[in-house]
């Protein structure tokens, strides 16, 4: 299936966006929490009743156990958000400061979340949060730059405002060169936008010099909801941000598929091989056995 990575220039509604097509997904669903400046999903939707023993951070620690325990590890410390288990969450950090700790992982979680995607059936979205620069490159503790050399699409979360845009701009260059040079090519990134704002997807297009693949409504009760501060809307599953967030990983789920092909013609930059370690594919195995979020 599909990995999706979301990133931002600024907090502009990466979270949110993540978590509401993890929950509209017609497919089962992995949402990854990478935000190397801490997660918000533990203290937000999960409202706290997940504790700190759960999470990413552990992963970096199974990690230099071997290559096995990371994919043990991994489905170990995914919560289902669903009565099914169909959609699950590992959440992210609880400490910025433990970011370093996971430099070294993130090649191996890629590949994690690779096996997933591709023999597993999932559609992963990795919440690779704000992106940060080191002298015009990602900077390596402060972005998750593996996983997003390993995504089928890299969506820059923008909202539709002139403050949003400047930002925005400065992160496009770095972006479309570390997946020209590292990742899967620069036809990998496209934009994400969030309608706040007055920019219109064309005018948002023309800023950024690339294509906006979906659009998200402004909907502040339901991300509300999903920040753990609203109450449960009374259709959630048929709100205008969840409806579109359905809609826009379909769009993604098609244009990863439009560049997969692609890169089946021999001319065409392949993509990077991922060994499918049969511990790595163990992973597969476990995932139904996730922890259970207690509001589900
Ligand atoms: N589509 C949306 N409609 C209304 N509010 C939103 C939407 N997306 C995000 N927000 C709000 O914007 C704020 C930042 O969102 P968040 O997802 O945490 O951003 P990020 O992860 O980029 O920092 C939160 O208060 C969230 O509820
Ligand atoms: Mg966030």
């Amino acid at each position: 299936m599909t990995v999706i990575a979301l990133v931002s220039a600024k907090s502009s509604g990466v979270t949110t966006s993540a978590l509401a097509m993890t929950l509209s997904s017609t497919r089962p669903s992995l949402l990854a929490e990478c935000d190397p400046a801490g997660g918000t999903l533990r203290a937000g939707f999960f409202q706290a009743q997940i504790t700190a023993g759960t999470g990413l951070y552990h992963l970096a620690v199974a990690e230099r156990a071997g290559e096995d325990n990371l994919a043990q590890a991994f489905a170990d410390h995914l919560v289902r958000i669903d009565a099914s288990g169909n959609r699950q969450v590992l959440p992210g950090l609880t400490d910025p400061a433990q970011a370093p700790a996971l430099e070294r992982s993130w090649p191996a979680l890629a590949q994690v979340m690779r096996v997933l995607s591709d023999e597993g059936g999932y559609d992963v979205v990795i919440d690779a949060g704000r992106l940060a620069l080191e002298s015009g490159r990602l900077h390596t503790t402060l972005t998750p730059a593996p996983l997003l050399h390993g995504a089928d699409l890299v969506l820059l979360v923008v909202r539709a405002t002139d403050q949003s845009l400047a930002l925005a701009r400065h992160m496009t260059e770095p972006l479309r060169n570390e997946l020209t040079d590292r990742g899967t090519g620069a036809d990998a990134l496209g934009v994400l936008l969030i309608e706040d704002g007055p920019r219109r997807p064309h005018e948002v297009s023309e800023a950024l010099r690339l294509p906006v693949m979906a659009a998200l409504p402004w909907e502040p009760d339901t991300a509300a909801y999903l920040a753990g501060t609203g109450r449960t809307p009374r259709k959630l599953n048929k709100s205008a941000l969840l409806s579109s967030a359905r809609t826009a990983l379909g769009h993604f789920q098609a244009a990863a598929s439009r560049r997969t092909l692609h890169q089946q013609y021999p001319s065409a930059r392949p993509a990077p091989a991922v060994p499918a370690a049969p511990q790595v594919a163990g992973v597969l195995q476990r995932l139904g056995q996730g922890r259970v979020d207690p509001r589900v």
